[in-house]
């Protein structure tokens, strides 16, 4: 693939406009974001589902501001062209609208990304003016938004009757206005997934929110077969990496117990000349402590 330039926020904008599909994975760390990268994607979230797949917390409500910023800064090492999104862990932008808009600016400051995705409807409106009016770009996220789910109903599909529909759709909007230049939709069906993409201007990224959004984006752990707790219907397995891992991993350890592994051409060894020096310098040393 040809060297790509770094995507932007208008980048991303005029994708909408010429009905091209944007492609979003979370990545967590540097080997991976490297990988994201160069297949092409065009925006990498480093989402705060990092704390459960790859720091091993049972939900995403422990996840701290120094441990997105250090899944962050390593993402940033490595993507060149991706757009980079950093996802505003549980209590780093409830608490004051000053409190998040100065995590907001740690993120970009410290965790060299190009912008913040924060989790909630039209209550976190003003929360997404305050943080873009300093010129911070925004992702907003509706539907079902893990931080909270996970305290009150669990994870299930949101917006199945009307009702929540409209209020998923009137989310979707009010988060525009504020300035929001994207809209994540999870777990909303795509029906109504497919109503808000037609309204907004700006994109949509859906994640178990059916065909018609302006973008997708999946969880890198659940595509890769990374993560074995849980399987959203939603997710497509596109390689089972943790099946090969596990394999190499057994065969490592058989090599080692069987002598097999280190092999000639995995050992350094002297020429004849060293060999030689080495042996004179170990006789030398040897007559002297007799
Ligand atoms: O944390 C995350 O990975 C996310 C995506 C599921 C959108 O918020």
């Amino acid at each position: 693939m040809s060297e790509r330039r770094k995507l932007t926020i208008s980048d991303i904008a005029k994708m909408k406009g010429e009905g091209r599909k944007i492609v979003v994975i979370t990545a967590y760390d540097y080997p991976f974001a490297t990988i994201a990268d160069r297949a092409g994607i065009d925006i990498i979230l480093v989402g705060d589902s990092g704390g459960m797949v790859s720091l091993g917390y049972e939900t995403t409500i422990p996840v701290s501001m120094d441990e997105m910023l250090m899944m962050s800064k390593a993402v940033a090492r490595a993507a060149k062209s991706s757009l980079l999104v950093g996802d505003m862990p549980f209590m780093s932008f409830q608490i004051s609208r000053e409190d998040a808009v100065r995590n907001a600016g740690r993120f970009v400051k410290e965790g060299r990304m190009d912008a913040v995705k924060i989790e909630g409807g039209k209550e976190f409106s003003d929360t997404v003016r305050a943080i873009s009016r300093t010129g911070i770009p925004v992702m907003g996220h509706v539907g079902l938004t893990p931080q909270t789910a996970t305290l009150w109903q669990g994870y299930r599909v949101q917006g199945k009757d009307a009702r929540s529909a409209e209020k998923l759709i009137e989310d979707a909007q009010e988060l525009e206005s504020a300035g929001a230049f994207a809209i994540v939709l999870e777990m909303v069906p795509e029906e109504v997934a497919e109503i808000i993409t037609d309204k907004l201007n700006v994109p949509t990224i859906g994640i178990g929110a059916g065909r018609h959004c302006d973008g997708q984006v999946l969880v890198l752990h659940d595509i890769l077969g990374l993560y074995e707790k849980f399987s959203p219907k939603f997710a497509k397995k596109y390689a089972d990496l943790g099946k090969a891992a596990s394999e190499a991993l057994a065969n490592y350890r058989d090599d080692v117990v069987s002598g097999k592994f280190p092999a000639q051409e995995n050992t350094f060894k002297m020429d004849s000349k060293q060999l030689e020096r080495l042996k004179a310098a170990f006789s030398k040393l040897t007559e002297a402590e007799v």
